[in-house]
């Protein structure tokens, strides 16, 4: 099972799929915040015992030293963290996506214009490239000097590298919603939360390694799989609805099981 995206349940997907056989997993999940009929739950304890039924599954299906990460809200970030924190598994970052975009422009609280993804891995032994996914410095004129004559730091000269500074735990990615915007308004999209490109390559770049299996659950456009399929790394997806599919992906399509 690899290079298909399976179009079927996430339930009836994950019992079929191999247990061990993951190198990376990227779950977008639904957030129970209603944006579509698949992101509607009963209430709070309906939707938590589907998030925590899909986790059970997925963690069996993950090699012992693969990781994996998963989005959603602050909110629901923090319940997931406590349900997880019983398993053998290792925390590694709560990271803050800032989408520059408010998901609702509420005047009784702050405007939400965050997200979170959790980053795990199965054990403390994991593959992580924190060169390949370096960003740009910011304060140029210190870097500019400091490349020409180094920055003393505990007596030893520090020279910057020339792929920029190492990744943070804060991301500071504009959502596609809002980086479609039409003159300030926002345009219908074939899938009502794709996620960024972007911060999909940073994700496989840094978490995986060429020929790695990477599962994409809850695909929605496939963008884990068509990133995953660009870095010469194998992908298995799993996505209810087959219209939400990126264009350049249907050659991958299975209908069936
Ligand atoms: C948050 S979206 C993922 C968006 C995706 N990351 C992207 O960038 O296009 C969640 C997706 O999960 C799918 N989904 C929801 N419930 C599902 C289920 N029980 N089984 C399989 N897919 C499901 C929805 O159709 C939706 O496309």
């Amino acid at each position: 099972m690899k290079n298909k995206i399976y179009i079927c349940d996430v339930f009836d997907f994950l019992n079929k799929l191999p247990d061990c056989s993951i190198d990376l997993a990227i779950v977008d999940p639904p957030y129970n915040l209603k944006i579509a009929n698949w992101d509607i739950f009963k209430n709070e304890k309906e939707f938590l015992n589907f998030s925590y039924r899909w986790m059970d599954l997925m963690l069996l299906k993950m090699k012992p030293d693969a990781s994996f990460y998963i989005f959603n809200t602050p909110y629901n970030c923090a319940l997931f963290i406590n349900f997880l924190k019983d398993k053998k598994i290792k925390f590694n970052n709560f990271i803050t996506w800032y989408k520059k975009d408010g998901l609702n422009y509420s005047k009784t609280k702050y405007v939400n214009n965050q997200e979170s993804i959790l980053f795990y891995s199965m054990s403390k032994k994991y593959y992580f490239n924190s060169d390949d996914i370096r960003i740009p410095y910011e304060s140029n004129k210190r870097i500019e000097h400091a490349r020409k004559k180094g920055i003393l730091k505990n007596g030893k000269r520090w020279f910057p590298n020339n792929k920029g500074k190492l990744c943070p735990d804060v991301w500071q990615i504009s959502s596609v919603r809002h980086v479609n915007k039409i003159n300030g308004k926002i345009v219908k999209q074939r899938h009502p939360s794709p996620k960024p490109r972007e911060m999909i390559e940073r994700m496989i770049r840094a978490s995986s390694e060429e020929n790695d299996l990477i599962l994409d659950l809850f695909a929605g456009t496939g963008v884990v799989s068509l990133i995953a399929k660009e870095l010469n790394r194998n992908f298995i997806a799993c996505e209810i609805n087959k219209d939400y599919i990126d264009e350049n992906l249907k050659e991958y399509l299975c209908l069936k099981l």
